[in-house]
């Protein structure tokens, strides 16, 4: 079961406004926009497309946190990524900042890497459940504790597909 909280129009005004902020931001850099998967699948294949930088790579992570249901363990296990990012600006891209551990391991693991910045861009913000000093440059929506799928989020790999985003309701 689900309850509609942000439908197809009013993501796409978001990711409107986020891609021409990001557009002006870095007119004239080498832009890196990193995916972290599987979750910002979706919402990243809308943002390039609304991102006008004519030097713009597009790249991708993996990073799992090992929930059950749906609360998160804390374990973040992240992917390889062997390219060098040396001379690029890197822009992560997530569904959603959560308690930020998957977003601080990402951010130190590419650190690690010298690019010449990092700054990241979620679609949603639950700030309210924030365990680390992580937070975004670029949000889409801050939203309350719930938990959302739909827009490449998941429960339990399911609704990843839906168009808008919505509220998961047990059915019991
Ligand atoms: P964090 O490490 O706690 O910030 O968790 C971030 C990851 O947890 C996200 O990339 C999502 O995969 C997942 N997550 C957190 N909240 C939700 C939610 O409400 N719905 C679906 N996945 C979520
Ligand atoms: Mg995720």
């Amino acid at each position: 079961m689900q309850e509609i909280l942000i439908g197809e129009d009013k993501i796409k005004q978001a990711v409107e406004r986020i891609g021409k902020q990001i557009s002006e931001d870095y007119s004239g850099r080498k832009l890196l926009v990193i995916g972290i998967l599987k979750g910002s699948f979706v919402f990243m294949a809308d943002l390039v497309r609304a991102i006008k930088v004519d030097d713009c790579a597009v790249d991708f992570i993996s990073a799992s946190s090992y929930r059950s249901g749906t609360v998160s363990s804390g374990n973040v296990v992240v992917g390889k990524f062997d390219k060098d990012v040396s001379e690029y600006d890197i822009l992560l891209v997530e569904d959603i900042l959560d308690t930020g551990r998957t977003l601080a391991c990402i951010k130190e693991t590419l650190m690690a890497k010298n690019p010449k910045s990092i700054r990241i861009c979620t679609l949603l913000d639950k700030p309210s459940r924030r365990v680390t000093d992580i937070n975004a440059e670029y949000v889409g929506f801050e939203i309350e504790d719930r938990f959302v799928i739909g827009y490449g989020l998941d429960f339990d790999q399911k609704y990843r597909n839906l168009p808008y985003i919505g509220e998961y309701i047990p059915e019991n």
